[in-house]
């Protein structure tokens, strides 16, 4: 596979076209960035560790029956993709309260939601990805009624798959957030990546609030041991995957 030019270079990946117009290559970097960009830094070995884990999940969500724009991986920190067209949204599904949810409803950090809450936000850096109503998103003619729907579904169906791979690996899936694309035959495929840097991960058997956090909060909120907490993710994410 030849690789041409830089597509696009977005905050963690970078994409380069192919020879093969329906394949691009993503590139994984240890580049951080947090609050729209507002922080900025870099986890040593975020890109491998990402690309493996997202490589592994994209690859037991296939078995699971989602379809995603994974392909294989022609080296560690590199996943080749199918060529989508990504819909500005960044969907976010959250189990437990944490984060924006908390901060703007007043929920507890750690209240059991009651059932999974599915969110869209607007995929627009300048305007600071704004939480959408299902109204504004189809006066933005982000997506049609068809794909909204269609996309809640898969987002559910993709949080049981991931809450209980997250429990066998003694992590908490507390929320994350996925990003779909069109592929030329407009078939919705999950694209992008779920890794620490996309999921609140908490380790299950930690009690302290800290210390019990495995993803990019711990960058986010300066809480240190950002690389060993990703490190320990893979391993845990590895044996499992191994051991089946
Ligand atoms: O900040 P907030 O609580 O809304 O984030 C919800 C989830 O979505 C978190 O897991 C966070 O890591 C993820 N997220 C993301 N990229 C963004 C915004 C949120 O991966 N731009």
């Amino acid at each position: 596979m030849s690789v041409h030019s830089k597509l696009y270079e977005g905050k963690a990946k970078i994409l380069y076209t192919t020879d093969d117009p329906e394949v691009l290559l993503a590139d994984f970097k240890d580049d951080a960035t947090a609050f729209n960009a507002q922080k900025r830094g870099s986890i040593i070995g975020k890109g491998e560790i990402n690309c493996s884990i997202s490589s592994q999940l994209f690859k037991q969500l296939e078995v699971y029956g989602i379809k995603t724009h994974f392909i294989d991986n022609p080296s560690p920190n590199q996943m080749r993709v199918k060529s989508v067209k990504i819909l500005p949204l960044e969907v976010v599904v959250r189990n437990i309260a944490a984060g924006s949810l908390s901060q703007q409803t007043g929920l507890a950090v750690g209240t059991l939601l009651k059932q999974p809450l599915v969110e869209f936000y607007y995929k627009n850096d300048q305007l600071g990805d704004p939480l959408l109503t299902r109204d504004r998103l189809l006066l933005l003619e982000l997506a049609t009624v068809e794909q909204v729907d269609a996309i809640t579904n898969l987002a559910l169906q993709i949080n049981e798959f991931l809450n209980g791979f997250w429990q066998q690996c003694g992590i908490t899936l507390v929320d994350f957030k996925l990003e779909f694309g069109l592929d030329s035959q407009q078939q919705i495929l999950l694209a992008d990546e779920i890794s620490p840097d996309t999921c609140r991960l908490w380790n299950t058997a930690e009690a302290d609030p800290n210390r019990r956090i495995m993803d990019k909060d711990r960058f986010r909120r300066d809480l240190g041991n950002v690389e060993d907490a990703y490190q320990e993710v893979l391993q845990r994410v590895l044996q499992l995957v191994e051991s089946k």
